[in-house]
């Protein structure tokens, strides 16, 4: 089958290749040269944290949280079953067990009213997911946790410039990460940050960050010598990287505009159809201003989505469907501390489907996606 629109598109915005022919003539090609420090001093400019780092992915953000956190096999950490591995991945790999919690039927984030009840003196960390970019109730989650001493981090893979009561998601956690895979917003093909709101985590996220060395100490002049110090690996990416992400980030709200246009045409073009046939939208809670991450439907049943899904197939469409629930999964039954029952979770994630979205999908790109649903017999 010829797809003639992708799911996906990764799309430049004019100063990639310059800003990497730079980072060539520079001389500096390994991590944390000159556009890896523009990058991060971009992003903590632009969100007000502690500290930004690049990572090679938000799967390495994550699991340098897991280490920052000193998760280990006592301890539980609850997060929701809809989500990507790598939100679980990163405490299993540390010996943690899971917390599978279900989600909200309207934005599909972690239930924060089922949160408490998961709480035990094993918890040491809830991780939210700002699904499709729309915040979690961060309000209610940080009550929480503060009432039983427990960190919060925030996978806001999907949720860059997204605010909550007019606060970025991302500024709420001891820690954050950030993902600039080819599907995210602002990409540089794979990559990631931790975002560090805990000022007394960001000595030693550097370290970890640097192998478990303290190499970062010693190019601010603080040790003559650097050695190892602690656990750690390498997380941070190449400058060429680095380069291709700050032309991305530096054309943010261009990027926003394009995608906020593309996420209210669906919106607009679709709600007739899908108030005649039991067709779900996003639900956008007016606490929170959305990061336009992507567009879903929520459809009647699975056999609607599956015939869909083939239809658009066949006109050279490709949507797609995520995330298959962790809790039910071989590895996350294995990881879980316990069972834990996640109805909704099951229920929507089986008739969840992601339209076509990318910064520069076209008006009549886009106007044969709409069609194409539209025209759906079922
Ligand atoms: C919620 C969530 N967390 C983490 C990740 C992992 O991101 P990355 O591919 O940058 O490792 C993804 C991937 O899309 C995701 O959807």
């Amino acid at each position: 089958m010829n797809i003639s629109i992708p799911f996906n598109r990764p799309c430049l915005t004019g100063n990639e290749y310059k800003y990497i022919a730079e980072a060539i003539a520079n001389g500096h090609a390994s991590g944390d040269g000159p556009f890896t420090r523009r990058c991060h001093e971009l992003l903590e400019k632009e969100l007000s944290v502690a500290k930004a780092l690049l990572t090679t992915s938000c799967t390495h953000a994550l699991e340098m949280a897991a280490i920052l956190l000193d998760c280990g096999p006592d301890d539980e950490v609850i997060l929701p079953s809809f989500t990507f591995v790598s939100t679980a991945n990163a405490f299993v790999l540390r010996g943690a067990k899971i917390v599978f919690s279900d989600i909200r039927p309207d934005t599909l984030n972690l239930d924060e009213s089922r949160l408490e009840k998961l709480v035990t003196a094993r918890t040491k960390a809830i991780v939210p997911v700002h699904y499709a970019g729309v915040a979690c109730e961060m309000e209610a989650i940080g009550a929480i946790a503060k009432r039983h001493g427990i960190r919060v981090v925030e996978d806001n893979a999907h949720g860059l410039l997204a605010r909550y009561k007019g606060r970025y998601t991302g500024t709420f956690g001891a820690l954050a990460t950030q993902s600039f895979h080819e599907t995210k917003n602002v990409t540089c093909g794979e990559g990631g940050a931790l975002l560090v709101n805990d000022p007394a985590l960001v000595e030693r996220a550097l370290i970890i960050r640097e192998k478990g060395t303290n190499r970062s100490q010693f190019f601010r002049g603080q040790v003559d010598k650097y050695s190892w110090v602690d656990v750690g690996s390498s997380y941070l990416p190449s400058d060429l990287l680095a380069a291709f992400l700050l032309a991305q980030l530096q054309e943010r709200e261009a990027i926003q505009r394009k995608r906020r246009h593309i996420w209210e045409v669906y919106q607009q073009r679709l709600a007739g159809w899908a108030g005649e046939r039991g067709v779900r939208l996003p639900v956008i809670p007016p606490d929170c201003d959305q990061a336009y991450h992507m567009f879903y439907l929520i459809l009647p049943s699975v056999e609607y989505r599956q015939s869909l899904i083939a239809q658009l197939k066949h006109q050279g469409i490709l949507s797609v469907f995520h995330y298959v629930p962790l809790h039910s999964s071989e590895m996350g039954r294995k990881s879980a501390a316990r069972e834990t029952e996640c109805l909704v979770t099951e229920d929507l994630s089986a008739r969840l489907l992601r339209l076509p979205f990318y910064n520069d999908l076209s008006e009549q790109e886009q106007s044969r996606v709409v069609d194409a649903v539209t025209s759906f017999e079922g």
